[in-house]
């Protein structure tokens, strides 16, 4: 069995400490920004229900698989797939996608986080109150294709991000992660109070929760598998780093269902809040990503109070986002330190560094220029829309499939049921843990493989 982690790689202090940090990094714009709008474009409805099965069916069984791997070996994905599978195995390959993945995932995610920073400079300010739904668009329009706007609160956001990083597993990760998310959830649960009051109540909740069918196509069912991944932080190898900071006696299956739990719960309390406000002001569900930037902020103009509540609306985002970029940051930061022995200081300010820069382009996608209409003109889909397909729907589910394989074929059985039963009152869901990562976890993403590339 693997020796305990070197004692310079970090630990989380607390079994609660772990829990905040592992649920702020699956908490975050795929929550908040990502599923509400995604809700909306698939009617609401059956996609959600959907959406859960997908949730409990694939997601939660690679986060326990992820988390126990990084427990069994003390180290982040590479070195994990080595330390079980040989020095030279290929499925360190399966690592080294994850990295890849944090490194594309966090260029587009930091210019999405760093809009919602000025929408919280704006509401703050007021200066969205009372203007007029076109004037609020445009507003959205003009930040887009601003590229100095859009990059510098990217790398504020970045630099934030890499402090925190920096400062390493207990200072940084986990007292972050128990400060920003009890305010987060009592964010949540203001802007709640506020939306049961409104007459869209009633309609927004059965949109999302009402068990109808109309608009959902076969591209919905594989969009709810993909965002079931990313939602919960699985695939990259981001919560097997965290598994690695986690003593022996925490019980891995029921952290993991908490973890899914409260990432489930906030993605729901999430749409019970938006699409209130969104039916009440008049306003379309179906409006992609522009939802929350667009017509969100139309529906708060026309509210009493509407600055305030968009206020605290942008600042839950914020907070949401961060607490899931460290996480991206910490994928990168791990593999440098424990497979190139960096200080965890140098990984982070380096990674932190360079993966500002990969933002760059995705900063410009709103503009006229190259990463914007150059690319959409060309291929369909700003540099933004590409490293965000590119990142959610192949390398996401892949890496999801890779570690999956491993732990479900590869590793021994004997160490895999001892770690999945150690201090578990879980322990007799052994067997169905095993199976759905054997079978249903790899169909199911063949099978969205092959409906991407148009095969079915
Ligand atoms: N889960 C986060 C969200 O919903 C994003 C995220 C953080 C992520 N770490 C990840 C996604 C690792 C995939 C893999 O916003």
């Amino acid at each position: 069995m693997a020796p305990g982690p070197p004692s310079s790689r970090g630990a989380w202090h607390s079994r609660a400490g772990f829990l905040m940090a592992a649920a702020g990094s699956a908490v975050g714009l795929g929550n908040v920004w990502r599923f509400p709008y995604i809700t909306g474009e698939n009617g609401g409805g059956l996609f959600v229900v959907i959406y859960l099965a997908c949730v409990a069916l694939l997601g939660l069984p690679i986060l326990i698989a992820e988390v126990l791997l990084g427990r069994a070996t003390g180290l982040s994905a590479v070195g994990a797939f080595r330390r079980l599978g040989g020095p030279r195995t290929p499925w360190a390959g399966v690592g080294m996608l994850g990295v890849a993945a944090a490194v594309v995932i966090l260029s587009f995610y930091s210019v999405v986080a760093g809009w919602a920073i000025h929408y919280t400079a704006l509401s703050t300010r007021g200066a969205l109150a009372g203007l007029s739904a076109e004037r609020i668009a445009e507003t959205f329009g003009q930040l887009a294709a601003d590229p100095l706007l859009s990059t510098a609160w990217m790398v504020l956001f970045m630099a934030l991000t890499t402090w925190v990083v920096a400062r390493g597993v207990h200072r940084g990760l986990e007292r972050t992660a128990q400060v920003l998310m009890p305010i987060l959830l009592a964010l949540l649960l203001l802007l709640l109070v506020r939306a049961a009051g409104l007459p869209g109540f009633g309609p927004g909740l059965r949109f999302v929760f009402g068990l109808h069918a109309d608009e959902l196509t076969a591209g919905g069912v594989l969009e709810a598998l993909g965002h079931a991944f990313f939602t919960l932080s699985v695939g990259i190898g981001g919560l097997l780093a965290y598994g690695s900071y986690l003593d022996r006696e925490t019980d891995v299956p029921k952290a993991g269902l908490a973890i899914a739990g409260l990432d489930t719960l906030i993605a729901l309390l999430s749409c019970a809040v938006l699409f209130p406000i969104i039916f009440t002001h008049g306003q379309e569900p179906s409006q992609g990503p522009g939802l929350i930037f667009v017509n969100l902020p139309i529906a708060f103009s026309g509210m009493a109070g509407g600055s305030f509540l968009a206020a605290v609306f942008f600042v839950l985002l914020v907070l949401a986002a961060l607490t899931s970029t460290i996480s991206l940051l910490e994928v990168v930061t791990a593999y440098l330190v424990d497979q190139r022995r960096w200080t965890r200081r140098r990984a982070t300010l380096l990674s932190g560094g360079a993966i500002t820069l990969l933002a760059v382009p995705s900063a410009l996608a709103g503009g006229p220029g190259f990463f914007g209409e150059g690319l959409r003109a060309r291929l369909g889909g700003s540099w933004l829309d590409l490293a965000a397909d590119i990142s959610s729907n192949w390398m996401v589910p892949l890496g999801g499939l890779g570690i999956a394989l491993f732990a479900a074929w590869r590793w021994n059985d004997l160490d895999r049921q001892r770690e999945f039963g150690r201090s578990s009152r879980l322990a007799g869901l052994y067997l169905i843990w095993l199976s759905l990562l054997r079978w249903l976890v790899p169909v199911a993403v063949v099978v969205v493989f092959l409906h991407a590339v148009g095969v079915i």
